[in-house]
């Protein structure tokens, strides 16, 4: 048995207790717990819920060279995730349930964290046909085509009722074929898509949104009786294209934007508009990162590094509080996509997070879990960094080893 002591526990409110941990399950929660156990000190820790990420990929099966289930899942309980979800552009896309299993088998096989799969939106996110939506309904909890946008307005109005049917939520990578990556390709796409999802009464989840535009037409949409919401990542809250200079790391899809619209995403999340921070964790290899900027791919990992990033620019500055982090962190990702909610109390399988928030630590190439390397922020100087990270009663992550 595991009793961590003396920690700051994160329920409804920050409260000094001590947690007793059997098995996979929190047993006690008192202001007070002695006996013959493993004792973990957190004095000044705080204890949060374990997080969720809700867009990750882990590339396998397909692209192990760039991570796998075993190294993305590492990472995550390294940046304090418990519970993720991963996108479909693998090889073979899970279109299928037959698909599906092979990234499933690896999964149950090889992660450390839990780990929901989307099913795919199309046949090889290819855009021309359904993918076996009804069958996949039974062991995915979401359907998407991320990195590719739907352009095709009949087929998506028709997954989209599939989708409804069988009451899982649509998480859509908007991006127009026409205007593509620039602004207005996103917004666009986003317009169009918020006017289908209402006619067809869909939950309906944005992806990555970066422009001002967008969140305009999303907060609007949020009036209207039909469940759409949104997910932000760190770096279009954080960063933006003044500091791309050429450099492979700061180039993913949706890419940086302007520093108007930097602030645009910053305000969507404060103002409510924005439910979910996601990373878009997007592993890729050295050798394809080294490629001249035009020639790399897009993406940077994100799983290790998006809670101290945002607890250093908005909780420790105090223009947000621990229970946004929380809410935007564990409590929308969990209720949107119906995922376990990793509540601290009695009786719950513990999925928890120990996160340092005294000493700062400096980002280095040295500690990444991931197989990849592609983090923008490598050199950043940040607080709020986990130090141990249990998943289903196990310890998935300690740092130093200790
Ligand atoms: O930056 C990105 N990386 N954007 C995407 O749309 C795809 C993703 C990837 O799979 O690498
Ligand atoms: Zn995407
Ligand atoms: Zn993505």
């Amino acid at each position: 048995m595991i009793l961590l002591k003396n920690g700051l526990v994160m329920q409804d409110e920050l409260k000094k207790l001590d947690i007793l941990i059997d098995d996979e399950k929190i047993i006690e929660i008192a202001p007070d717990i002695f006996g013959d156990y493993e004792v973990i000190d957190c004095s000044g820790r705080i204890i949060f819920p374990g997080l969720i990420d809700v867009h990750v990929h882990l590339r396998e099966p397909g692209f192990e060279y760039k991570e796998t289930i075993k190294t993305g899942s590492m990472s995550a309980a390294k940046g304090g995730f418990t519970t993720i979800m991963t996108m479909p552009n693998l090889k073979p896309v899970p279109d299928s349930v037959e698909n599906l299993k092979i990234e499933m088998d690896i999964i149950n096989k090889d992660s450390i964290v839990n780990i929901y799969p989307y099913g795919a939106f199309t046949k090889g996110e290819k855009g021309e046909e359904l993918a076996d939506i009804d069958d996949l309904a039974k062991y995915v909890k979401a359907i998407s085509d991320d990195g590719v946008g739907v352009n095709n307005l009949e087929l998506l109005d028709q997954g989209m009722k599939l989708v409804k049917k069988n009451n899982l939520v649509i998480a859509s990578h908007a991006e127009d074929n026409i205007y593509k990556t620039a602004p207005k390709g996103e917004y666009l796409a986003v317009e169009r898509e918020i006017k289908y999802a209402i006619k067809n009464d869909v939950k309906y989840h944005f992806c990555h949104m970066s422009t001002k535009e967008s969140f305009d037409f999303i907060r609007e949409a949020k009036k209207n009786g039909t469940e759409i919401t949104c997910e932000v990542a760190p770096h279009h809250l954080f960063l933006n294209e003044e500091m791309i200079k050429g450099n492979p790391n700061f180039k993913m899809n949706p890419p940086l934007r302007s520093r108007e619209d930097m602030e645009a995403t910053i305000n969507a999340l404060l103002d409510g508009t924005a439910d979910i921070i996601a990373s878009d964790h997007a592993p890729h290899s050295k050798e394809e990162k080294q490629r001249e900027y035009s020639k790399c791919p897009n993406g940077i990992i994100g799983l290790e590094t998006t809670l101290p990033l945002v607890y250093t620019n908005l909780i420790k500055t105090n223009k947000a509080s621990l229970l946004d982090l929380k809410r935007w962190l564990v409590d929308n990702p969990s209720r949107i996509f119906n995922l376990e909610n990793n509540e601290i109390k009695v009786g719950n399988n513990c999925n928890l997070v120990v996160i340092d928030i005294d000493n700062p630590h400096t980002y280095s190439i040295d500690e990444i879990k991931s197989k990849a390397q592609n983090s923008p922020y490598i050199g950043y100087k940040l607080y709020g960094w986990p130090v141990l990270t249990i998943c289903n009663g196990k310890i998935v992550y300690q740092k130093d080893g200790k």
